[in-house]
């Protein structure tokens, strides 16, 4: 039995709605691993195995799936603290450091998933690399519009040394820049060397005035899940 990328996804994601119980205020991720889990809540609801569930919806796009869900909703000013958030990662290095944002959502995802006791991440096994940065895949910096060019030279230069290339997010249909939910655009960020301490690199890009935040979410997974051939782990801080 061969199970497809999407399958595994969805056993990562049912695997963490199992650490949810009734009473909880929930952060819901954004992404098609995380579009598992809600809909698992949503079932879960729906047959009154859950009761009393809070969820925190990090995306417009997951608002409005939760709605179709029945799943009642808040957000993180009425409910400042969550007991459990569950998301989606686009690379988790072997510390449980992420890279987050390839569907664009990293903003409202790291502040309710910084509000949020516990932070389960999800995955199949593709997404586990040996370093940040290690997939050659993006990461994702959530940037004003306003002369973004610059933005975009001063975020290239600051990694010059880890041979970064760093280009606008359009949309594939109409090739303008694509437009998060906050109204920003998103610069992708592409190294062709290891990015060396983490935390300076993060630190260096907030101090850009230009960058509202970055997809590089370190220290804030308390459990990754990952689905993969052989099986689940579940792996605690
Ligand atoms: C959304 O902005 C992202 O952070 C997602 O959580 C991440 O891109 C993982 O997405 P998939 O589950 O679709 O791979």
């Amino acid at each position: 039995l061969v199970l497809t990328q999407d399958e595994l996804k969805k056993i990562a994601a049912y695997k963490a709605v199992e650490f949810v119980t009734s009473g909880m205020v929930v952060g819901l991720g954004t992404g098609s691993t995380s579009k598992h889990a809600v809909d698992r809540l949503g079932e879960l609801l729906r047959q009154g195995v859950l009761t009393d569930i809070v969820g925190i919806p990090t995306s417009k796009r997951t608002h409005e799936q939760a709605l179709s869900l029945d799943i009642p909703l808040s957000d993180i000013e009425t409910h400042p603290v969550l007991d459990l958030a569950i998301d989606g990662a686009d690379e988790v290095d072997p510390e449980m450091n992420l890279v987050k944002g390839r569907g664009g959502s990293l903003l409202r995802e790291k502040m309710i998933e910084c509000a949020s006791k516990k932070f389960v991440v999800i995955v199949d096994e593709s997404k586990l690399v040996d370093y940040i940065g290690g997939s050659g895949l993006a990461m994702p910096v959530e940037i004003v519009p306003f002369c973004w060019k610059f933005t975009l030279h001063m975020l290239q230069s600051l990694f010059q040394e880890a041979d970064c290339v760093a280009k606008l997010r359009t949309s594939s249909e109409t090739g303008e820049p694509y437009v998060t939910d906050n109204s920003n655009y998103i610069i992708d960020l592409y190294f062709k060397k290891n990015i060396g301490d983490l935390k300076a690199a993060g630190d260096a890009m907030l101090r850009l005035p230009g960058v509202v935040e970055h997809g590089l979410f370190l220290g804030m997974a308390t459990t990754v899940i990952v689905a993969g051939k052989l099986g689940v782990t579940v792996k605690n801080k």
